[in-house]
C-alpha cells in the first residue's frame, strides 16, 4: 500500500472561506522532484499563517499545505549528492506557497532546493532559527556591510517579540550594539531585556510626530519588519548616513515617505529577501549562524509545539501575539 502520512491540508470553500484540517496523504499526492524528505520539524512564520488562512498574495492555489521551513532526513534520493538518512534543511523558494510544505511528515523537492543540516545545530535548533531567525540574521549582516558599528549609537528593532524581531534584538546585542526594542507587548519587556536590549519602548512611542519628513535624529540602525507607519517613522528619525533595513509588512504594506531622509540625511533604506535567496549566499548565512552568531539559551525563543496545536498558534501570530519562535514537531502526539 501507498504510504501514508499526515499533513495540515488548507482548502478554499463554495463560499469563499477557508477551512484547515490534518489529513491523511500519500507520497503520490506530492509532487514530482528528486529529493523525499521525513520531515522532523517545521515551524511558524507569519507567512505560514498568511497562507494557512487563504491570503492569495501568498498562495494562488487551494487546497495547499503551508510550512515554508522543513529540516528533516532523507528518505528517498534520486541526486548523487543526498544519501538516504542524510540531515537536511529546506526553506524558502516555492516550498509551502506553492507546492506542499513542511506543515506536512513528507515534502518532495528538487535537489538544489535542499542544504545540508548545517554543522553546530541540531534540526530542532535550526528551525528555532527558521526562515524567521534567517531573516534576521541577514537584516543585521546588511546594516553591518553597510558600515553601521557598535559605536555609532542605538538601532531600533521593531516588532521586537516577533520571530523576525527577537533573533535580530538577540543578534544586535550579542554584536555589541545598543538595542532599542519596540513593542506592541509591554509585557514582555523581560523578555527582550534578557535577549539583550538596553532600551524596551511601546511602538505607539514611534510614531509621535509622525507625517513630518523628518523627526528627531535617533537610529544609527533600524531592522524593521513589520512596514507601514512605523517604517515611515523610522526612516523619518535615521541618523546621518544610519541604515534602515526592511523585511516585513505585518503592519501594512503602504510607504509614505518624503526624499529628505534621503537627500538631507543620507539615509539608506535596504530591502531583505530570503525566500529567493540563491544557495550559495543561503549556506554561507547559515554557516555563520551555526557558529559566531549560534546564541545561548534557544529555548528562551523557541517553544515546540504539536500538529495539533498548530491551529491555535496560527490564529495567534495572525492576531499579532507571537512572542519568539513556533516550532512544529510533526511527529509528536
Ligand atoms: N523579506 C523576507 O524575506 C521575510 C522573511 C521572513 C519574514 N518576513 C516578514 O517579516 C515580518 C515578521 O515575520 P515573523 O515571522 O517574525 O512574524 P511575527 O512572529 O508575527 O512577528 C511580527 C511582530 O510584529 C508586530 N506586529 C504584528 N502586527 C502588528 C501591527 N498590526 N502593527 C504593528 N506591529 C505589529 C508584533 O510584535 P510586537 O508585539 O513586539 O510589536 C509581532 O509579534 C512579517 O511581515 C513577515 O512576512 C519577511
Amino acid at each position: 500500500m501507498e504510504k501514508q502520512f499526515l499533513a495540515l491540508v488548507v482548502r478554499e470553500q463554495a463560499d469563499g472561506s477557508f477551512t484547515r484540517s490534518i489529513d491523511q496523504r500519500t507520497i503520490d499526492d506530492l509532487p514530482e522532484g528528486d529529493v523525499l524528505v521525513r520531515v522532523l520539524y517545521s515551524s511558524l512564520n507569519y507567512k505560514d499563517a498568511l497562507s494557512a488562512s487563504g491570503n492569495k498574495g501568498v498562495t494562488k492555489t487551494y487546497p495547499h499545505t503551508p510550512g515554508i521551513d522543513a529540516a528533516g532526513v532523507v528518505e528517498e534520493s534520486r541526486s548523487a549528492d543526498f544519501q538516504p538518512g542524510a540531515e537536511v534543511l529546506v526553506s524558502g523558494y516555492e516550498l509551502g506557497v506553492s507546492i506542499p510544505g513542511g506543515f506536512g511528515q513528507f515534502i518532495r523537492v528538487p535537489a538544489d532546493r535542499v542544504m545540508p543540516r548545517p554543522e553546530g545545530l541540531t534540526l530542532y535548533e535550526s528551525m528555532v532559527y527558521g526562515t524567521a531567525g534567517f531573516t534576521a540574521a541577514a537584516s543585521v549582516a546588511a546594516l553591518i556591510e553597510s558600515g553601521v558599528s557598535s559605536g555609532d549609537g542605538p538601532v531600533l528593532v521593531t516588532g521586537a517579540t516577533g520571530g523576525v524581531g527577537s533573533f535580530a534584538v538577540a543578534l544586535l546585542a550579542r554584536e555589541g550594539y545598543e538595542v532599542v526594542a519596540a513593542t506592541g507587548k509591554l509585557e514582555q519587556r523581560d523578555y527582550l531585556t534578557r535577549l539583550g536590549a538596553s532600551e524596551v519602548i511601546h511602538r505607539q512611542e514611534l510614531l509621535e510626530g509622525a507625517g513630518r519628513p523628518l523627526l528627531k535624529s535617533r537610529w544609527a540602525g533600524v531592522v524593521d519588519t513589520v512596514g507601514g507607519a512605523y517604517l515611515a517613522a523610522a526612516i523619518a528619525a535615521a541618523r546621518y548616513q544610519g541604515t534602515v533595513t526592511a523585511c516585513g509588512n505585518a503592519a501594512g504594506a503602504e510607504l509614505h515617505t518624503t526624499v529628505f531622509p534621503f537627500i538631507l540625511r543620507g539615509v539608506r533604506l535596504l530591502g531583505i529577501d530570503t525566500a529567493q535567496l540563491p544557495l550559495p549566499q543561503r549556506k554561507t548565512l547559515w554557516q555563520r549562524i551555526a557558529g559566531e552568531w549560534k546564541l545561548p539559551g534557544l529555548e528562551q525563543i523557541g517553544r515546540r509545539v504539536s500538529f495539533a496545536e498548530l491551529d491555535a498558534e496560527i490564529e495567534r501570530i495572525l492576531a499579532g501575539g507571537q512572542t519568539g519562535r513556533v516550532v512544529v514537531d510533526l511527529w509528536a502526539d
